[in-house]
């Protein structure tokens, strides 16, 4: 069991390896890719971004699905199973859940790559009355196609795609991810789909550039992760975290930028890499959605979207998408 474990752990290092060497040999942009943000300290800073006055999104995510789970609950076909791709805490989907429960029993599966996220989850839900949990620890679209097929004959899918991740898919991707979403469903079943809508600019470069830093703290830490498990020397201090809209893709764009020309090593990768002054690396977009934008999406992906839950304090939309 412990050499397992240690197999797994060797193997998913070898791969962060690789990706960091990938992404940093490219020729044009340098990129690293988002999902390694979330090791435990990148984790801890996201939480505090969450709660910053600044990023409304986690707490608008939050408000609508609290203001209308009973709503939505009475918009679902009956009897149903829940997925959900990416567990989180599980504290926004109890309202959903609840309000559920409250009409029948229903069974809610998690889909999930980290197994501490699952279990958190499964603590949370726990004391919902007449809900079971079931951990599916698979990625998002082999978890949903698992899950499909366990499903008896006549009962629908709600699946849950919440906190506005669709919006970090690269252009195109997000529809060509929600046609991958289709196909595991059957006509009836349902997608609630939670994104962050296009604001005013200051309110959104506020949102990932905060003034007291935390925001840049997350961004650089995964230099510092690769510092970590890689034994690589980025000196943190000569990286900047830079935030800025890209009107053509409304998006905003994350990227880390070196004050000087420099050279990094990076062992465990068996790499060296060098940095002109301002170069960036490219480390995650953030589409910021039309109302309008987001009823094309579910056309273009074989939905209709039947209803918009729209947070007023900060633009934010939870659509409800019918596979027809
Ligand atoms: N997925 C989140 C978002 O798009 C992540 C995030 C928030 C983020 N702040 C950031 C990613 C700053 C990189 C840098 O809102």
């Amino acid at each position: 069991m412990l050499l397992e474990n240690t197999l797994t752990i060797d193997a998913a290092a070898v791969q962060f390896a690789a990706d960091v060497r990938a992404g940093l040999d490219r020729p044009g942009q340098k990129e690293l890719s988002s999902k390694y943000f979330y090791d435990p300290v990148g984790s801890a800073l996201f939480e505090a971004i969450s709660v910053m006055p600044e990023y409304g999104l986690t707490r608008a995510d939050e408000r609508v699905l609290r203001q209308h789970a009973s709503d939505l609950a009475s918009m679902v076909p009956a009897p149903l199973l829940v997925c959900e791709l990416g567990s989180g805490s599980g504290k926004k989907t109890r309202w959903i859940l609840e309000s559920l429960c409250r009409l029948e029993p229903v069974s809610y599966y998690p889909i999930e790559i980290s197994p501490a996220a699952l279990a958190s989850c499964e603590r949370e839900l726990a004391q919902v009355n007449g809900l079971t949990v079931v951990g599916v620890e698979r990625d998002y679209l082999d978890g949903l196609r698992e899950v499909a097929a366990r499903r008896k004959e006549g009962t629908h899918l709600l699946v849950l795609f919440l906190g506005s991740t669709i919006g970090n898919f690269d252009s195109e991707a997000d529809r060509r991810f929600l046609q991958s979403v289709r196909q595991t469903l059957v006509p009836g079943d349902c997608l609630l789909l939670g994104a962050d809508l296009v604001k005013p600019l200051n309110q959104l470069l506020a949102a990932y550039d905060d003034p007291a830093g935390v925001t840049a703290a997350f961004n650089l830490n995964i230099l510092a992760r690769i510092n970590r498990e890689l034994d690589a020397d980025f000196n943190l201090r000569q990286f900047e975290h830079v935030a800025r809209f890209n009107e053509k893709t409304s998006s905003i764009e994350m990227h880390l930028r070196s004050k000087k020309p420099q050279t990094v090593t990076i062992p465990r990768a068996e790499f060296m890499v060098q940095f002109r002054e301002g170069e960036t690396i490219w480390t995650e977009s953030s589409h910021k959605y039309s109302v309008a934008e987001l009823k094309t999406l579910a056309a273009a992906s074989g939905f209709h979207c039947k209803e918009q839950w729209i947070d007023q304090e900060w633009q934010f939309a939870e659509s409800l998408f019918i596979a027809i």
